[in-house]
């Protein structure tokens, strides 16, 4: 969200084309080794001076692949390599990387640097982004020859087992035979630790990186290629100083849950969890928790929320901070203007468990997104949510959320937007197209060919949000507990009654042990976002079947709930996301604000002012957004799709920064792609089919869409269109554009656990009713972003606020439970009472319809 679902595209994204005519990278430069006359096709990644716009490099960076004779036609799992990386000191400065999938995650990761004169290497893994640990699998790597100078080191390696990988049972491949490979670069100017030791290296965040398309032709395969990987004889180890790598402690602390690593994971002991019981457990403190918790809690319920991560905000006792803040009650979570930190410094917010960029942290994504805060859109609820979820329903619940946190589309103290320049070129633009301006909180539903001032929850200057409203009011009830640092492993049951939640230290301070729910009344409600819900409910034994079976096999088999109680229910179907198309202009008049430069060494007016007034462009989320503009096509299925067009002032697509402004178009409302998100043997959630695309009629919206953008900015003066160029049409644009969750998401992932009418248990797609309520459970909700049944127009934090008010409504009214009596039904394939049976009676099994307590 916000923040994340830019700087996913510029930091992780770009120059994402196979098409060769549309970015140099993907080309194959062929080149001939002298010394050893190994044919490569090579990519480039040319060398600027800034680096800044994510796709360049200090000094370039070159890659190539010798593949197989056969290799072109038979997917290869081999080759020889050509890496060639800058670097200025022949000491040990700096390193480079490759993911030999395409993206960071789930990928094998090859990462190399200068040391002693040599060139050491180290195969690496990443579940999240977050610091990537050593690789298990097979993989060696032998050197052929390595070059190391003053500015560059070069190496040639035969690379086996390199190209289809398997972490603990996380597969994947870069099949050879498609006439292209996805690949991914990285580089890094500071020196990696323990640089003498590849077993034990650990690494700072990279500067630069990107994704591509890497263009294979008839080259790249060769006759002689036995011959030539017959040269690799050359295994450099390092020096490990003969005992086992001493593992480093990173960033990454994982409790005493066992990870896919192989160098030990810093073992935290819990606090032991205190025996008080509670009427209401909420797992995740986010957008849907925090609301929770209050409401609940001034109804006069006993309720704790347990959030994974740490505080996050200067006021819940975050600390993470520059030092120009020192001092001050503000964190990087609070400063607007900060919000990018998260793409330069992730390690320890970043959820490490899942594919995606995830907040692991207390105010999950609202405490590290843009924080643009929308009034919705009323169709969006009539279109996609069931009964009881419409429009006419929501609109209470909406009008509680936006007079708590009402927002603010001029977030600096002293009213004045600052640096509009971006915003005054494309507007000028739209208004001439015809589109209207509008206030987009005022008029929730316009949103065709209108565009309008970015509106942010924040209040005061300050990020504020459900944090600084919800949770300040709920934190001042003696009913409402928070436990941060602590994760939820699964939900204890009997059938289909929850009586509490098993949990683990994620850190310092975390809880570990069991905590009940009260005695027959109490519930459990899961808002741990749309992947960590999801896994909660697998880990618990509830989803399909083929994910049960992978939890079974995985660390929690042993003490995973018996399969005659696993209640199967289509977790994980239904992902979706809004699906990004990033496309660049560049004009004369936009100004670019350096963001990144204010975390180190904020301009001093701006420092002053923000710090005196909370005044200034750092109220602004970074980069710079907006405007905001809306359209809505009319597919030839009928269907009308809603795109949303966010723009800022920052270059992308190897555009650099300064004149320059992405557009990214979200398609939403209306689009029917959808994807799964599945879990691995180490309990990582990856997205397993993408949720981009797969309809014709969704391409045709994003395509149609640009050219309603191009036609509305064509009597713009001077302006030039970057991406797509003036020579490139738009269908091949936007056909050719890579499809990888690296360049096409927008972390605004719902759906997994998707709500309805139709009993997923009886086939059905539907995971929790309209209740909010797991089927086939009496006291487990479901209240995040997981529940949406479809995409939204716009970001969806105050969507997903807005559901968990609605979701308190709905679950205050249902009736306290009471467990049955003799004879009474307490399970059955669809059965939807009371799972309880009253003291001394056990629910017995019948027939897979009927239970009865006896
Ligand atoms: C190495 O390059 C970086 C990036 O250009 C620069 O900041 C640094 O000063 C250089 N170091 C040396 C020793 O030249
Ligand atoms: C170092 O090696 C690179 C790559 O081979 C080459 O382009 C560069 O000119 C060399 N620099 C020096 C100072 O020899
Ligand atoms: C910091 O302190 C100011 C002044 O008391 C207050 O208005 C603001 O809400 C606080 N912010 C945080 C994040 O604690
Ligand atoms: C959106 O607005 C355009 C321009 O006014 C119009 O042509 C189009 O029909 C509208 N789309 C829908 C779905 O109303
Ligand atoms: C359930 O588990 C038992 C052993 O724990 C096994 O024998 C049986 O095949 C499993 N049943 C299913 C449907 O997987
Ligand atoms: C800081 O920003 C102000 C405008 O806000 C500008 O006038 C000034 O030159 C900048 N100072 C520096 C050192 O860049
Ligand atoms: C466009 O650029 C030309 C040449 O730089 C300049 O003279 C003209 O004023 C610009 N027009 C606008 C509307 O910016």
């Amino acid at each position: 969200m916000g923040c994340f679902a830019f700087f996913v595209t510029l930091l992780l994204a770009v120059s994402s084309y196979i098409h060769p005519s549309l970015a140099q990278s993907s080309t194959p430069t062929v080149y001939t080794d002298p010394d050893t006359g190994i044919i490569f096709d090579t990519w480039i990644v040319p060398a600027t001076g800034s680096g800044a716009s994510g796709v360049t490099t200090y000094g370039g960076l070159k890659f190539g692949m010798a593949l197989p004779e056969d290799g072109l036609t038979t997917d290869a799992t081999e080759f020889i390599g050509y890496l060639q990386c800058a670097s200025n000191s022949s000491i040990a400065t700096g390193w480079c990387g490759i993911s030999l999938g395409g993206p960071m995650t789930n990928s094998l990761l090859l990462m190399a640097w200068p040391y002693d004169g040599e060139i050491l290497t180290a195969f690496l893994w990443a579940t999240g982004y977050d610091t990537p640990v050593q690789y298990t699998g097979d993989a060696t790597l032998t050197q052929i020859s390595s070059t190391v100078n003053s500015t560059h080191f070069t190496l040639l390696f035969h690379c086996q087992g390199c190209l289809a990988w398997d972490q603990d049972g996380a597969t994947g491949s870069n099949p050879t035979s498609d006439s292209a490979v996805v690949l991914g670069w990285s580089q890094a100017i500071a020196a990696p630790s323990n640089p003498q030791c590849p077993a034990s290296v650990t690494m700072a965040q990279h500067e630069a990186q990107s994704i591509f398309g890497a263009v294979l032709d008839s080259n790249a395969a060769n006759p002689s290629y036995s011959e030539w990987a017959a040269l690799a004889t050359n295994t450099v180890t390092g020096a490990c100083g003969g005992a086992t790598a001493t593992p480093t402690t990173t960033v990454t602390t994982t409790g005493t849950v066992t990870t896919t690593s192989t160098t030990a994971t810093a073992t935290v002991s819990g606090v032991p969890v205190p025996t008080a019981t509670y009427d209401y457990i909420i797992v995740g403190g986010g957008a849907g928790g925090i609301p929770l918790a209050d409401k609940l809690s001034e109804a006069g319920k006993s309720v704790l929320l347990i959030e994974k991560g740490p505080p996050s905000s200067g006021r819940w006792g975050g600390t993470l901070k520059p030092d120009w803040l020192d001092g001050t009650n503000l964190t990087r979570f609070d400063v607007p203007g900060l919000c990018n930190q998260i793409w330069v410094d992730s390690a320890g917010i970043a959820c490490t468990d899942t594919d995606q960029m995830a907040g692991c942290v207390l105010g999950g994504g609202t405490a590290v997104n843009a924080g643009l805060w929308w009034k919705p859109n009323p169709i969006d609820w009539d279109y996609n949510f069931p009964t009881g979820w419409k429009s006419t329903d929501m609109s209470a619940a909406a009008g509680r959320v936006f007079s708590r946190i009402p927002g603010t589309d001029h977030p600096s103290m002293d009213g004045t937007l600052y640096l509009q320049q971006g915003f005054n070129v494309l507007a000028s633009g739209l208004k001439a197209g015809g589109w209207a301006e509008i206030t987009a909180n005022s008029v929730p539903d316009q949103k065709n060919h209108t565009y309008a001032h970015t509106p942010y929850m924040f209040s005061n200057g300050e990020r504020g949000g459900p944090m600084a409203t919800y949770l300040v009011s709920a934190h001042a009830r003696s009913n409402f507990k928070l436990w941060t640092d602590t994760t939820v492993k699964r939900v204890i049951r009997t059938g289909g009654h929850i009586t509490g939640v098993e949990v683990e230290p994620q850190a310092a301070g975390g809880y570990a042990g069991v905590v009940n729910v009260t005695p027959i009344s109490g519930r459990v409600i899961l808002s741990a976002g749309t992947f960590g819900s999801a896994k909660l409910l697998l880990r618990s034994g509830i989803g399909p079947a083929d994910q049960l079976a992978v939890v079974k096999g995985s660390s929690d088999g042993p003490t995973m709930i018996s399969n005659s109680s696993w209640i199967t229910l289509p977790v994980g179907y239904n992902l979706e996301d809004h699906t990004n198309t990033d496309t660049v202009i560049s004009h004369p008049d936009v100004v670019f604000y350096d963001f990144y430069e204010a975390w180190d060494n904020p301009n001093a007016t701006d420092e002053s002012l923000y710090m005196d007034k909370r005044s200034g462009i750092l109220t602004q989320a970074a980069p710079n957004i907006g405007p905001m503009f809306w359209d809505e096509i009319s597919g030839a299925d009928g269907i009308v799709r809603q795109l949303q067009w966010t723009a800022r002032v920052e270059g992308s697509l190897g555009v650099e920064n300064g004149k320059s402004m992405t557009m990214s178009q979200y398609l939403g409302r209306g689009a029917t792609s959808r994807g799964r998100m599945t879990i691995t043997n180490s309990l990582n959630t990856v997205v397993s089919t993408l949720p981009y695309l797969n309809d014709k009629n969704d391409v045709l919206a994003v395509i149609q869409g640009i050219k309603n953008l191009q036609d509305a900015l064509k009597n713009v003066a001077n302006l030039t269109w970057e991406f797509p160029d003036a020579d490139t049409s738009v269908e091949d644009y936007v056909n050719n554009m890579l499809v990888s969750y690296t360049n096409r998401r927008s972390n605004h992932w719902i759906g997994a656990n998707k709500m309805g009418t139709d009993d997923g248990r009886s086939g059905g797609s539907a995971v929790v009713d309209t209740n909010t309520k797991v089927y086939g459970t009496d006291n487990l909700f479901v209240v995040d972003a997981s529940i949406f049944p479809g995409h939204v127009t716009t970001n969806p934090s105050s969507y997903i606020v807005t559901v968990a008010e609605r979701a308190y409504e709905r679950i205050s009214a249902l009736a306290t439970a009471t467990p049955g009596a003799k004879f009474a039904q307490c399970d059955g394939a669809t059965w939807t009472g009371s799972f309880q049976c009253a003291d001394g009676l056990t629910c017995t099994m019948k027939d897979v319809y009927y239970s009865q307590c006896l």
